[in-house]
């Protein structure tokens, strides 16, 4: 039975922009997605906004409509790109290079992916260290920088007539860096950019940029960028959502499908070896030691919290898990993640599972981009605001608000991003008690 809905949603009328630090393998294959799925060249694989269905009410109502019908997404057809790089290699040649796609789709979509050129990117060497490129914006402090963002921002609005924006980074992911003492304010963090304060990275000047115009952010990578008090704060004060970090998809997702059915069953872990070959722009760029400090701290962190060895600690306490990463030029963005997992069952007998997962990293993110742009801009005009933890679902390390640890177990996060829509639209949240059906 339906009731009243709990909020109200602007409708997604006219054109919706998306903005994108970093014109990479992920970008160019989500652009070239977007493109070929509307020229009808291929189908929206992995698209939960495109694909995915919700059951409202009982299990014997059979209303089951798709996502898309239920709430209000911008269509496919009124999406329009822009984005920033080192690099000036167009969509266009960013995905010729990344070769993620088929030379004969690229081909079918060479017109509206060459029409996409980057603009010049705010980059700091000190935070990607292994990459250099020649489309970098000059200027003498890191405010002017943060203008000259906002100057292309509202340029894109207008010279693409979009109503609404959204920005997603898919930059490279940035060293390693801690919350330091510009960032615990907004007044402290506005200071920091006019005085250039080295601890400001430039995803940070990007997600300023964003919230000061009052544009959704999600971050894609595992950079510490919004997860700190100044720009919660602006996304609050400003009333806009945002959401991250570090896209869930090859073996992390496996592990967050895989140790929730451990822990369900009570089996107990002590081993857990994961490696992997990858050799995209990417796996470059990870192969610096303070970039991929980043990396594991995301990858880490699911088990500890999926399999809470505090509560179980005869099963999960002495669990060794070491993460790898290796650059292996041959591969280009097919990796290859190898997982070893040592169990135990009852009387602590063990067993091993071995798991290779011949992944298409690109592949599986782009969708996610997708997904996470649509519902940010959904979220925005539902008047949602702060982090969203209903989009937990797309990423390695879910923000939250602070103090509370994060949920990672995939179906959990599933079921409460499917709850959250059927309490934008008024309907009763699925509990799975069903009870009902035995009355
Ligand atoms: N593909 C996946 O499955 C996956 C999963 C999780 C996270 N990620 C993250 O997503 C990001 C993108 O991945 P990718 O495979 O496309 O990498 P990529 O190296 O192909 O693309 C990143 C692009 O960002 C550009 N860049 C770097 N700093 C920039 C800046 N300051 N401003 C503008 N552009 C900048 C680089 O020049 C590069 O072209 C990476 O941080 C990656 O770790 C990817």
């Amino acid at each position: 039975m339906s009731t009243q809905p709990n909020v109200k949603i602007a409708p997604a009328t006219g054109k919706l922009g998306i903005l994108v630090p970093g014109m990479g393998a992920v970008t160019s294959t989500f652009i070239a997605g977007v493109e070929a799925v509307k020229r009808g060249l291929g189908q929206p694989v992995g698209s939960l906004t495109q694909l995915g269905t919700v059951r409202l009410g009982k299990r014997t109502d059979n209303r089951v409509p798709r996502i898309k019908e239920f709430v209000p997404l911008a269509p496919l057809e009124c999406l329009a790109f822009g984005t920033w790089d080192i690099y000036e290699d167009d969509a266009y040649q960013a995905a010729s290079r990344a070769k993620v796609l088929d030379r004969p789709l690229l081909e079918q979509l060479e017109e509206p992916l060459s029409a996409i050129k980057p603009m010049k990117a705010v980059f700091d060497h000190e935070y990607v260290r292994n990459i250099n490129g020649p489309n970098v914006k000059q200027g003498k402090t890191k405010m002017e920088m943060a203008e000259a963002l906002m100057q292309d921002i509202r340029d894109f609005k207008r010279n693409n007539g979009c109503n609404r924006l959204v920005m997603i980074w898919c930059g490279s992911t940035e060293v390693h860096h801690k919350p330091a003492a510009v960032h615990q304010s907004v007044e402290a963090f506005e200071k920091g950019l006019c005085e250039n304060d080295a601890e400001i990275s430039p995803s940070q000047i990007y997600a300023y940029a964003a919230l000061k115009l009052r544009v959704p952010f999600a971050n894609g990578a595992p950079n510490l960028t919004t997860d700190t008090p100044a720009l919660l704060a602006l996304a609050r004060e400003n009333e806009v959502p945002i959401c991250g970090k570090d896209f869930k998809t090859g073996q992390t997702f496996m592990k967050t499908l895989l140790a929730p059915g451990f822990k369900a069953r009570m089996l107990g872990l002590n081993g857990w070896f994961s490696t992997n070959i990858l050799g995209n722009r990417d796996g470059e760029v990870l192969e610096d030691p303070g970039s991929f400090k980043s990396k594991e701290e995301t990858k880490l962190s699911v088990l500890q919290q999926i399999l809470q060895p505090d509560l179980y600690p005869m099963l999960y306490s002495d669990l060794y898990h070491a993460v790898r990463i290796n650059y292996y030029p041959p591969r280009g963005d097919a990796k290859e993640g190898w997982d070893n997992i040592d169990i135990f069952g009852w009387l602590g007998y063990p067993m091993q599972i071995k798991i290779d997962f011949l992944c298409r990293d690109s592949i599986l993110a782009a969708p996610l981009v997708l997904d996470l742009v649509l519902f940010l801009d959904l979220a925005q005009r539902a008047g949602m605001k702060g982090i969203q933890e209903w989009l937990s679902f797309y990423f390695k390390g879910p923000m939250t608000a602070p103090g509370l640890y994060p949920e990672h177990d995939i179906f959990i996060q599933l079921m409460k991003l499917k709850n959250t829509l059927r309490w934008m639209q008024g309907e009763e949240l699925i509990t799975h008690l069903g009870l009902e059906y035995y009355d």
